[in-house]
């Protein structure tokens, strides 16, 4: 089957990073059209994905936008929208990967006669979207999609909420390689050295910078912590949360933790910095659709926290896999940390259980099957 997938970002997010596994077996029938330029296209040609850029100029509508606005980025969508039915002609498939690659998509769908597969990988509340976007995604993915992949239960249960028909809905969970998660023992202790956290109690934070990913909840929770507890954060601001960036650097300042939070950026080393970690946690404030970051701590076998709501509340079972606590409360978070580092062995008990578990029900190869089947139908 020769597919064109469509993904709206150039840069690595969730999203894009779970759309690289999907790609992956269809590299030599398949392209990838992205509407900005950006690392994810270099990531796709590091893994010899066919990809191709096929805006001019950036769509600037945004998850918040209302319709003035997103009426206004008509004129930069069009020249987008026919170069994709010139290319979709070609396919026997679009699959749409984000919002907009499915206002794209549902069009091109619609002039080419093509089958459209929608992956949903947002959670359509008012917390994350305006109405107006809410009511684009589910009216056309109603109107011209075959297929709804949900990334979770939680991304699944929202777009019915909001109007989406449940008949096309499915979900599948992102695949993760478990062998990746088992990095060289060498590598850490240097990677542990450089990064000056030998001898601490380090807490990761895998995430970009957003406010609704509560890196400043972790940050509040490390006063409640004793000193040998240090915090990396890793990620950047992806999406132009560059007012949250420097709140986190003033929090830093003002509660003097500079020698206990480091702000790592952007990494590529992922597995690698989750082996320094003793514990990972996930703070989101708001429902997170999936938290990639939640099942690559447990494929790590690192102890994680998540915050409690969302598709979080899938991967992780309190106590069993895992730890689970109030979203935006960082006295609850600071108990678990607390608790982690004082009953080690337990908690490694419960990473242990929860890598196991996480290496067959992620497991790429499965999850890709999964797809494989679903799109067989079309
Ligand atoms: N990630 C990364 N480098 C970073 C920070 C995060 O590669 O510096 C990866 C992380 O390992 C995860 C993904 O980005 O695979 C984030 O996905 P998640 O589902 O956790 O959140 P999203 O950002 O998609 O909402
Ligand atoms: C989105 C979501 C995240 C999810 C990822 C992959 O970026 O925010 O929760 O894990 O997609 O499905």
């Amino acid at each position: 089957m020769k597919i064109l997938f469509l993904d709206q970002s150039g840069n690595l997010g969730g999203a894009e990073l779970c759309l690289l596994d999907i790609a992956k077996p269809y590299s030599d029938r398949s392209l990838v059209g992205l509407f900005v330029d950006g690392p994810f296209k270099s990531l796709l040609q590091q893994h010899h994905i066919p990809v191709e850029v096929l805006a001019t100029q950036q769509i600037t509508v945004r998850k918040q936008s209302n319709l003035l606005q997103a009426l206004g980025s008509f004129q930069q969508i069009v020249p987008v929208i026919i170069n994709v039915i010139k290319i979709a002609r070609v396919y026997d498939l679009i699959y749409a990967n984000t919002q907009k690659a499915l206002v794209i998509g549902a069009i091109a769908s619609f002039f080419t006669r093509r089958p459209l597969v929608y992956h949903l990988h947002d959670i359509l509340s008012k917390e994350h979207f305006s109405e107006t976007n809410r009511r684009i995604a589910v009216t056309l993915a109603n109107r011209f999609a075959s297929l709804v992949i949900a990334n979770s239960q939680a991304s699944q249960t929202a777009f019915i909420q909001a109007g989406g028909r449940p008949e096309l809905t499915t979900v599948v969970y992102n695949g993760f390689n478990p062998k990746i998660y088992q990095p060289d023992v060498s590598d850490i202790k240097q990677l542990q050295q450089d990064l000056g956290l030998e001898g601490k109690f380090v807490v990761g934070h895998f995430s970009r910078l957003a406010p609704w990913k509560g890196q400043h909840i972790l940050i509040n929770a490390m006063t409640k912590c004793p000193p040998e507890v240090t915090a990396i954060l890793v990620g950047d601001a992806l999406f132009g949360e560059q007012e949250y960036v420097q709140q986190l650097h003033q929090q830093v300042a003002n509660l003097e933790l500079e020698n206990r939070v480091k702000f790592l950026g952007f990494r590529s080393d992922i597995p690698q910095l989750m082996a320094t970690c003793d514990l990972v946690a996930h703070t989101s404030t708001s429902p997170e659709p999936f938290g990639r970051v939640i099942v690559e701590a447990m494929l790590s076998g690192k102890p994680v926290v998540a915050a409690k709501a969302g598709g979080a509340t899938e991967l992780v079972e309190h106590g069993v896999n895992g730890f689970l606590v109030e979203a935006g409360e960082p006295q609850e978070l600071a108990q678990v940390i607390n608790t982690c580092l004082v009953e080690r062995e337990q908690s490694q008990t419960i990473a242990n259980h929860a890598r196991m578990t996480a290496s067959q029900r992620f497991d790429v190869t499965t999850i890709n099957q999964q797809i494989a089947q679903l799109l067989a139908q079309y």
